[in-house]
């Protein structure tokens, strides 16, 4: 049995809009999985190892369920064109060089060290078509740390030569022997990623829906993120009333299913992604970096719609999640104003159950520090800030999402583990 104490200012989010504070407490881990948090340590760890991290703050790690891996190199560069312009001009050329496995190594061991220092813990994460590159991924994300879902894109039309499979044929074989070869892995699980309608023939799409039901996978794509996306998939599937009934007609609709964007998911939309169970990925500052829109969030989460945040890089210009919750607060007052002041806007704790806790519950995790969830913890250090006078605990988490201070993430566990120490 191995036990692990931390001590600190111990902050979490167990409902949308609520935080639990205990200051001076102890988060108990028995075996990686949390046991509870203490204002005073129980008699039976009496004598046992206490990481005493003072007054720091002890909080859940992130979950970030929508971002691109071999999009990092061109992380906070393209943002001048509209999404389907940008995956031609930028997305697709990027990735292409994803066939290089020594390139692969290389970019996704540093991301991979990027999204630990920054306490990022979970992730849901497309990789590019290539089959080694995406075993390359999982493998660093393994190595560092990381747990959650990566899943080899597929596209087998609409786009150029050198950045699509050629065939349908190749892009099953290819998803198939990537499967056998991803069962190796502990941590990183595979998911099924048709890249969007438009880049997959009806052949993968149907395929993909069927692999799911049999071998009960998981599957991300995006939804109704732009509205040229939106014309381009009316005519491509014109028995469809609306963008979601497409990957429904294949099977690719149900609760294990996560969709990036939905900007323009109207009320019968989200009610059938509610009905279904579909999580919904906010991704504000992909959707106005290239002006896809402001996505209507706040009315998401009162309709019950299950929403988690994305960084979308390299859409998004922002890997850190303290970033995102930031720019998905920001995004929401935008939505207010843009609505006449009609709609709420999302409060920080709010911001902070959403890139946390709503998405852990993705990975089957209780929202908060809830005892049996594996242990997915950081300590932050504001000290750097000016602090002229005393702040509550929820003030300091407060600032740490407006003002993050590099280095401030001073130690990382992820699913039980120690995975990092700042130097
Ligand atoms: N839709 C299809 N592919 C992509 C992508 O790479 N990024 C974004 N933001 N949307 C997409
Ligand atoms: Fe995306």
């Amino acid at each position: 049995m191995s036990v692990t104490i931390l001590k600190g200012t111990i902050v979490s989010a167990p409902a949308l809009g609520k935080l639990e504070i205990t200051e001076n407490g102890y988060l108990v881990a028995r075996d990686g999985r949390i046991e509870g948090v203490y204002p005073v340590l129980p008699e039976q760890y009496a004598g046992a190892f206490v990481e005493d991290f003072g007054s720091d703050l002890i909080l859940q790690t992130f979950a970030d369920l929508h971002l691109h891996a071999p999009q990092y190199p061109m992380l906070g560069m393209g943002m001048d064109l509209p999404l389907l312009d940008w995956l031609n001009a930028y997305a697709f050329p990027t990735e292409a060089r994803f066939a290089d496995p020594d390139y692969a190594r290389a970019v996704y061991r540093r991301l991979a060290r990027e999204l630990i220092a920054g306490g990022t813990t979970r992730v849901c994460m497309f990789s590019s078509l290539h089959r080694p590159a995406t075993v390359i991924l999982m493998e660093e994300l393994e190595r560092a740390g990381i747990t959650g879902y990566v899943g080899k894109v597929n596209m087998d039309r609409n786009a150029l030569p050198g950045v699509l499979e050629e065939t349908a044929e190749e892009s099953i074989r290819e998803t198939l022997q990537w499967l056998e070869e991803s069962a190796a892995f502990r941590h990183v699980k595979p998911m099924l990623t048709p890249r969007f309608i438009p880049s997959c023939s009806d052949e993968v799409l149907s395929f993909l829906g069927k692999l799911a039901a049999e071998r009960d996978l998981p599957i991300q794509s995006h939804l109704s993120e732009n509205q040229a996306e939106m014309e381009w998939v009316r005519q491509l599937h014109p028995d469809c009333k609306q963008y979601w009934e497409a990957y429904a007609k294949f099977g690719l609709w149900n609760s294990r299913t996560v969709m990036a964007h939905c900007v323009w998911s109207d009320a019968r939309e989200r009610q059938a992604m509610h009905d279904a169970g579909v999580t919904a990925v906010h991704c504000a500052d992909s959707n106005q970096n290239i002006c896809s829109g402001t996505a209507p969030v706040r009315v998401m989460l009162q309709e019950g719609v299950q929403v988690a945040l994305g960084s979308d890089i390299a859409g998004g210009d922002h890997l850190n999640m303290f970033d995102v919750v930031a720019s998905s607060i920001r995004a929401s007052k935008a939505r207010r104003m843009l609505d006449n002041w009609q709609t709420d806007f999302l409060t920080v704790p709010e911001g902070w159950y959403l890139g946390t806790s709503a998405g852990a519950a993705f990975f089957g995790e209780a929202p908060g520090f809830a005892p049996g969830n594996p242990l997915h913890a950081m300590v932050v250090a504001d000290d750097a800030l000016p602090q002229p006078h005393p702040l509550t605990p929820a003030e300091r988490l407060e600032r740490c999402v407006y003002l993050r201070q590099q280095g401030a993430v001073r130690a990382v566990w992820s699913a039980g583990e120690k995975v990092y120490t700042a130097e």
